[in-house]
């Protein structure tokens, strides 16, 4: 049995906590430990806008979820004593670097000051066995390097949300080697991912969503940077690393405590036009338009993880390519569109995703 199977069953009656699960990966992250049969806390601010993949999936049925603000360091010591979790999945953050730059003091003091009252809510909870911390791959010093940042490089940020993921890994080591680190049968890590797409996704200023707006309102896809290239990465890829991690952290601490990476591979990076062009097929009809207004930037060079460890020490791959990522993101809003029972397809992409992990 693989890993994420074998996690999959360890975790069945265990009780979770899991902030942000109002959001994207958040919500997917929810739905994947209900069906293992974990008991699910979540504590986050309420879904924004009208579209959101927790709504959409009558979240609140079945897990437990709280609104909460990770800034409000009494609730949230509060949430976690009365769940009284065994394992806590950290991922309640300000992510989206353009509003960053818009509110930066919003960003640090959720991302920073949210970090460490996680940390004191941990500190002062004592059934947690094991924490999954999540940062981001912008975590990094980005100094063009032109390999994989690892585990050991340099962290830096320029822009306010990657200084504040930086600072954020900060407060987390320092947390666990002056305070948590004492505390038996105790194990945490921090997960660095980069972008991911998947089905459930409606932020501002991302290119799936956008893509999907302009398709099922019938009107042209605007490319802005259209040769720009990305890795492309479906939202359940790290989130396999994530809950085999907190399983592992369950059963061998010492091994497994600390940083990892979980990115895409290598090989699926590609163009923006790509990523449009694969979208306008799987939805069967579509228009793609380059806005040839927009001055076109020199970009920096993107970081790339290097997964070697979680490779070697975890047995974690991605599972899906570029053509399977596509497919499966963009058939979801799909059949959402034609009106398909959202949890329900959710939960059918989880099952397809596990039967790959066999
Ligand atoms: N989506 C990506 O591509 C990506 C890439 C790398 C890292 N991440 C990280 O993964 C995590 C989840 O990202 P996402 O894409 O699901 O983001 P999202 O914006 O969809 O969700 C963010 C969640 O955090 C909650 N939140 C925000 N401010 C809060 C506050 N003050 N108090 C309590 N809850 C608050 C929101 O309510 C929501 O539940 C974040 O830590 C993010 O930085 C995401």
């Amino acid at each position: 049995m693989g890993s994420l199977s074998q996690a999959f069953v360890n975790l069945k009656g265990k009780k979770v906590a899991i902030t942000g699960d109002t959001g994207f990966k958040g919500s997917w992250l929810s739905l994947w430990l209900h069906l293992a049969g974990a008991e699910v806390f979540g504590y986050a601010l309420p879904p924004e806008g009208k579209q959101n993949h927790f709504s959409q999936l009558q979240l609140e049925k079945i897990i437990k979820h709280e609104d909460g603000d990770v800034r409000d360091s009494s609730h949230l010591i509060n949430f976690m004593r009365q769940a009284q979790p065994e394992i806590v999945f950290h991922l309640a953050a300000q992510a989206l670097v353009r509003r960053s730059y818009d509110d930066p003091k919003t960003t640090y003091d959720t991302n920073i000051g949210g970090a460490v009252n996680l940390m004191e809510a941990v500190n002062a909870t004592a059934s947690v066995r094991s924490l999954v911390f999540v940062t981001s791959d912008k975590c990094y010093k980005n100094i063009e390097v032109g390999r994989g940042y690892r585990e050991t490089d340099e962290l830096g940020g320029h822009d306010p949300y990657s200084a504040s993921k930086a600072a954020a890994e900060l407060v987390f080591s320092s947390y666990f080697d002056s305070f948590l680190a004492k505390r038996k049968n105790f194990g945490a890590a921090t997960v660095r991912a980069g972008n991911v797409i998947g089905g459930g996704d409606w932020a501002e200023d991302r290119i799936i969503p956008d893509c999907i707006r302009a398709l099922s309102a019938n009107k042209p896809i605007i490319l802005r940077f259209p040769n720009a290239t990305r890795p492309w990465q479906h939202v359940l890829e790290p989130l396999s690393g994530y809950i085999q991690l907190a399983d592992f952290l369950l059963h061998s601490a010492q091994e497994f405590n600390g940083a990892w990476n979980f990115g895409p591979a290598e090989s699926d990076k590609f163009s923006v036009f790509d990523v449009a062009n694969k979208a306008v097929k799987v939805w069967g009809s579509g228009e793609i338009q380059v806005d040839q207004t927009t001055p076109q930037m020199h970009e920096a060079g993107l970081l790339h993880l290097n997964c070697e460890k979680a490779n070697s020490k975890m047995n974690w791959f991605p599972k899906w390519n570029f053509d399977q990522t596509l497919t499966n993101t963009v058939s979801w809003y799909r059949q959402a569109h034609d009106g398909s029972r959202t949890r329900e397809l959710s939960e059918s992409q989880i099952a397809t995703y596990m039967e790959k992990s066999r």
